[in-house]
């Protein structure tokens, strides 16, 4: 494949979805959610709210969510299945922690895997009771309970952790902070404010008034969004532009909040050719157009508070490596062990098996640039890891012979039309 031309809208982004349909189901009377992420993981959380009580209506990208206030939720006789989605668990961990009923969280395989003590820890000391396996994993058990508001320091810089305290703080008596060590992304502090939650940021701490008794309004208001489209899903179309030469595309109304454009920011520091087009800014969030165009890239180092701002790219990263005069290095990045599979082994397995050279370490990787050699297609595993299995599919367009990606439809957990899309950009 030569090159990569043509227009692509993108899914809603995921992690303002998981938000608004939370908070809409919160919220008093019936919310609009436009351009709603088809993600699986998002339809998790629909499906969440909706055994919880909140009525859903799906009408292709529009989700209507009529919520009966906060505390209008009821208790689900199922457990609560996050399938495959740490941000439905560990964002819905804080809101059942303050409602006056019990509930049950679940997941798949690879989320029961995934460590829960990061949000048990906090929301017990707001005096929740939470039971998970060896008190660290799913399923999760929540005695949900009046709270009591908390200054936490987080330990890590978690956007998930930070949200399912913030959440709990809704339903905590006065005011709940959270201080982070390194900045993460900021969607949760943003929507709670569209939705009419009071809440205040000073440097890294953020607070949020508890509805009864704080200053805020004691409700939240159901409203009308548009979900913007979702960078980290771009980021495979702009590593595919940027390897192959002729490549032209325009990535259509792309979330670019400041908190998530580290990613851009890097690419154009090794090269790359992109163009922010049309900003503007919607309900607190940004969205605009990114022209991308084919060029050569220099790679480089990724490290230290980088590696928060642009957690969920560095698959795509790493697989970019052995196209890039110097190779990719990833420091500080242990979290990737622990994301829906473990990235860093994932991502060195399939690299080797398409002949790159690869240094595995505990918190990144050491992926060696085009002076190593052209890469080969290979059986990719991507151990049911949507970003694993997309990472590869787009190192595999530069490759020598065909690649096949095992268990390819992985895809769908954040992204249903994702080859299709690349296909047609290839015909374009
Ligand atoms: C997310 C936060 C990040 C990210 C995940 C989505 C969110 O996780 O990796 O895909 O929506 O808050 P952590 O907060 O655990 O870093």
């Amino acid at each position: 494949m030569k090159s990569l031309s043509g227009g692509v809208e993108l899914p809603g982004d995921k992690s303002i979805s998981h938000r608004y349909a939370m908070l809409a189901g919160l919220a008093e009377g019936t919310s609009e959610l436009r351009h709603f992420s088809a993600a699986a993981d998002c339809h998790s959380t629909l499906g969440c709210m909706s055994a919880l009580g909140a009525d859903v209506k799906i009408d292709k990208d529009v989700v209507r969510v009529t919520g009966r206030g906060p505390l209008g939720l009821k208790s689900s006789w199922l457990a609560l299945d996050a399938g495959n989605s740490g941000t439905t668990m560990r964002l819905l961990a804080g809101i059942l922690a303050g409602q006056n009923f019990s509930s049950k969280l679940t997941g798949d395989e690879s989320l029961q895997k995934r460590p829960m003590k990061r949000v048990i820890a906090p929301l017990r000391e707001m005096g929740a009771e939470i039971h998970g396996r060896d008190d660290n994993f799913a399923p999760l058990e929540i005695r949900g309970t009046k709270l009591k508001a908390i200054d936490f320091k987080m330990p890590m810089a978690s956007a998930q952790v930070k949200s399912a305290v913030l959440l709990a703080g809704l339903f905590a008596d006065g005011e709940t902070s959270v201080t982070e060590p390194a900045c993460t992304r900021d969607h949760t502090e943003l929507a709670l404010e569209e939705f009419g939650a009071a809440i205040e940021k000073h440097g890294r701490t953020i607070k949020v008034q508890g509805l009864a008794g704080g200053n805020g309004s004691g409700k939240l208001v159901a409203k009308s969004l548009d979900v913007p489209g979702d960078l980290s899903s771009a980021v495979f179309f702009i590593a595919a532009s940027s390897l192959l030469p002729d490549s032209n595309i325009l990535l259509h109304n792309v979330g670019l909040n400041p908190t998530r454009t580290a990613i851009l920011d890097l690419f154009a520091s090794m090269g790359a050719s992109i163009q922010m087009l049309g900003l503007k800014s919607t309900q607190g969030e940004i969205i605009g157009d990114l022209a991308v165009k084919g060029a050569p890239l220099k790679g480089g180092i990724v490290a230290g508070e980088q590696i928060p701002l642009l957690i969920d790219e560095l698959p795509m990263l790493a697989a970019l490596g052995p196209y890039t005069e110097e190779g990719i290095e990833i420091r500080d990045a242990a979290e990737l062990r622990v994301k829906e599979s473990d990235r860093i082994t994932a991502l060195a397995e399939n690299l080797r098996r398409m002949g790159a050279t690869v240094e595995e370490r505990p918190d990144g990787l050491k992926v060696a640039g085009l002076r190593a050699g052209k890469l080969r297609g290979a059986e990719i595993e991507p151990r049911g890891d949507h970003r694993i299995a997309m990472a590869f599919a787009v190192a595999a367009l530069g490759a020598q012979g065909p690649t096949i990606i095992r268990d390819a439809d992985c895809a769908g957990v954040s992204f249903p039309g994702f080859y299709t899309e690349l296909r047609r950009l290839a015909d374009g």
